[in-house]
């Protein structure tokens, strides 16, 4: 079923488990999400893959929305890295339970004002809202690695803004390939025992197993997933083209790369939503 955001963090940080915020780009990636998860999971489109979709957010959240409906998974959309407000505001029209409004590449004041304008305008609405401060780093190249989320500034941003939870910059960087990411355990408890609000994890394809089951030991619930999927998917593809030069019906390649993709999913969300 298509449950909200809101309600599927909640139990998860009630039950000290962590929950997988996957990127869905094509309905592929939906459709493998949902045959891999077998537990409650987060369904997220990024404004990055709506720009791909020629600024078209309504077809892909609706068919990503039936998916869901017709799925045992409990499943929830999220609409992630959104910059543009104009995005924000076609939310929840578009069966969006949350989304995360991203303002961190903006100095501190101006964060603050711009992420308490989102998430006002977010609640009015009944939309949950996910802020980030301190830069991740990685996407675009833009942000430098190395940046980490202070505890008490974090403790500030969250009572200035009101916002329902957290990306912070705990050692982990977007779109890395290989799972080398070492995370600061100690600064992500600092960051739990400092805030109210549930944690997130950006850039989590980098860190390897073992670390994304002691992130959410040490707090973080929210764990966002792309690049991984994507590898496991183009892997499949390029293997499958490979082997035929003469192959050229998609279905042909979509579908290994899909139950590719599957078996991502399932071998993630059992290692982050395990209890501690
Ligand atoms: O918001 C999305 C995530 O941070 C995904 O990052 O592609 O590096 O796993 P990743
Ligand atoms: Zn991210």
């Amino acid at each position: 079923p298509l449950v909200s955001t809101g309600s599927i963090v909640a139990e998860a940080r009630g039950s000290g488990r962590g929950v997988c915020a996957f990127n869905v780009i094509t309905l592929e990636h939906a459709e493998a999400i949902l045959a891999g998860a077998g537990a409650p999971v987060i369904l997220q489109i990024s404004e990055n893959a709506v720009r791909f979709h020629d600024g078209r957010l309504r077809p892909l959240a609706a068919g990503v929305a039936a998916l869901a409906e017709d799925s045992p998974v409990a499943a929830s959309l999220h609409l992630d890295h959104v910059t543009d407000a104009d995005l924000l505001r076609r939310a929840p029209d578009c069966g969006f339970s949350s989304a995360m409004f991203d303002a961190s590449a903006l100095p501190y004041d101006e964060n603050v004002k711009a992420t308490r304008e989102a998430a006002d305008w977010a609640h009015a609405r009944g939309l949950w809202l996910e802020a980030e401060l301190g830069e991740v780093g990685g996407k675009d190249g833009a942000h430098a690695p190395g940046v980490r989320t202070d505890p008490a500034e974090a403790a500030a941003f969250v009572a200035e803004t009101g916002v329902d939870a957290l990306a912070v910059a705990v050692g982990s960087s977007h779109a890395m390939t290989s799972r080398t990411a070492s995370l600061d355990l100690s600064l992500i408890t600092a960051l739990r025992d400092a805030l109210p609000v549930p944690l997130v994890l950006h850039g989590s394809s980098g860190v390897p197993d073992e670390a994304l089951a002691a992130a959410v030991a040490a707090g973080m619930t929210k764990i966002n997933i792309g690049t991984a999927l994507n590898i496991a998917f183009t892997g499949a593809v390029r293997e499958t083209l490979a082997g035929s030069a003469s192959l050229v019906d998609p279905r042909k390649y979509l579908a290994p790369a899909r139950a590719a993709m599957a078996g991502v999913v399932r071998h993630l969300v059992e290692t982050v939503s395990q209890r501690p």
